[in-house]
C-alpha cells in the first residue's frame, strides 16, 4: 500500500491541565527511521504513547497503514513499543522475555521457539537466551527489549528514548546498530529522544517538539540549515541569534564564521576579543566579545594546521562572514 504509514490529525491529549499534546499534524512514510526530538516534558512519549493506544486522543485522530485507530486497542495495532524502562520481566529469562508477546497470542511452541531465535540473532544476542534480565549489562538488557519488540514483527516500531540508558560510548555505537537493523528490516521505526545529536546522527527525517507541538519538521539537513524558529536553531546544534531589526533575527552557526587577525574582507567583519577558548581536537570553539552584540561563538577547524587552536583568550580578532551565511527569521 501507498502512502503515509502514519498520519496524526490535529490530535490533542490533556492530562487536567496540562496540554500534554497541543494539536499535533503529522505524516511518516513507510521505512522511514523518524525522530521525535524535543526537552523534557514537552510531550514526546505521550504522542508515542498515542500511537501505540495506551492513550486516547480528546480531538483528533490517529490512522496507521491507513487505517482509522480510533477505538483500537494496543494488542490490535500493527505497532509495537520499547519502552524507555525497557520493562523487562525479570522473573523470566530471555527468551521467555522475548517469546512472551508470542505465547499470549497463541502462536504454536515451534514457531515460537523460532522466531525467538531469529531476534536474539538480529540483536546478537545468540546463546544468552537462558539469563535472566539481572545477569546481563544494560547494552544487553536493551538489546533484549529491542529483540522482544522486534520478534512480533510490527510494521511500525516506536522506541521511547532507546539509548538514553547507556554509557556515551555504547550509545554512539549503538545508534549505528539500530540503524543497520531499521534498514536490514525495512521497518518503519519513530525514535523519541531529547539528544539532538542522537536525532541528527540517526533520523531520515525529525520533528521538533516544543510545548506539545511540533516546531518544524524536516531532514536533519533541513532542520541545520534552515531553521525556521530561534527555537529550533538554538535547539539543534550551536547558532548565534542575532537580532538585526526589529522583529527579524539572523541564525549564524559557528563555522560560518571567519576568525583572523587582520579585518576580512566579508561583506560582514566585526572586531572582538577572545573570551573563552574550547579545545576540542579537530576543531576549537571560540567564545568572542564584540562591540555591541551578544558572544558570539565560532568554530575553527584544526586539523589543517596541526591541533593547536589558532587564538588565545584576550587576543583581539575579527569575525567575518559572508551576506548568504545565515538564516533570516521572523519568530
Ligand atoms: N499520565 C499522566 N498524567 C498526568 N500528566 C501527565 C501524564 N503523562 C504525561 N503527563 C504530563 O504531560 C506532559 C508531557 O509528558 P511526556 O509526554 O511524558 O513528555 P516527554 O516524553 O517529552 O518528556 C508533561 O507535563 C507530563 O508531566
Ligand atoms: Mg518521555
Amino acid at each position: 500500500m501507498n502512502g503515509p504509514i502514519v498520519k496524526v490529525d490535529g490530535v490533542i491529549k490533556r492530562f487536567g491541565a496540562v496540554n500534554a499534546v497541543a494539536g499535533v499534524d503529522l505524516k511518516i512514510a513507510r521505512g522511514e527511521l523518524f525522530a521525535l526530538l524535543g526537552g523534557s516534558g514537552c510531550g514526546k512519549t505521550t504522542l508515542l504513547r498515542l500511537l501505540a493506544g495506551f492513550e486516547q486522543p480528546d480531538s483528533g485522530r490517529i490512522l496507521i497503514d491507513g487505517q482509522d485507530m480510533t477505538g483500537v486497542p494496543p494488542h490490535l495495532r500493527p505497532v509495537n513499543m520499547m519502552f524507555q524502562s525497557y520493562a523487562l520481566f525479570p522473573h523470566l529469562d530471555v527468551a521467555g522475555n522475548i517469546a512472551y508477546g508470542l505465547k499470549r497470542e497463541g502462536v504454536a511452541k515451534p514457531e515460537i521457539a523460532a522466531r525467538v531465535a531469529e531476534a536474539l540473532s538480529l540483536v546478537k544476542l545468540e546463546g544468552l537466551g537462558g539469563r535472566r534480565p539481572s545477569q546481563l549489562s544494560g547494552g544487553q538488557r536493551q538489546r533484549v527489549a529491542l529483540a522482544r519488540a522486534l520478534v512480533k514483527r510490527p510494521k511500525l516500531l516506536l522506541l521511547d528514548e532507546p539509548l538514553a540508558a547507556l554509557d556515551r560510548k555504547l550509545r554512539e555505537g549503538t545508534r549505528f546498530e539500530l540503524v543497520r537493523l531499521q534498514e536490514q528490516l525495512g521497518l518503519t521505526f519513530v525514535i523519541v529522544t531529547h539528544d539532538q545529536e542522537e536525532a541528527m546522527s540517526m533520523a531520515s527525517r525529525l520533528a521538533v517538539m516544543n510545548a506539545g507541538r511540533i516546531v518544524q519538521a524536516g531532514t536533519p539537513h533541513d532542520l541545520y540549515e534552515r531553521p525556521a524558529s530561534r527555537f529550533v536553531a538554538d535547539f539543534i546544534g550551536l547558532a548565534n541569534i542575532l537580532e538585526t531589526a526589529p522583529g527579524r533575527w539572523l541564525a549564524l552557526r559557528p563555522e560560518k564564521i571567519a576568525l583572523s587577525a587582520e579585518r576580512p574582507a566579508t561583506a560582514h567583519a566585526v572586531a572582538g576579543t577572545v573570551v573563552e577558548v574550547a579545545y576540542e581536537g579537530d576543531r576549537s570553539l571560540y567564545r568572542v566579545a564584540v562591540d555591541a552584540g551578544p558572544l558570539m561563538q565560532v568554530a575553527q577547524m584544526n586539523v589543517a594546521r596541526g591541533t593547536e587552536s589558532a587564538f588565545r583568550r584576550g587576543d583581539a580578532v575579527w569575525l567575518g562572514w559572508a551576506d548568504d551565511a545565515g538564516q533570516v527569521l521572523h519568530e
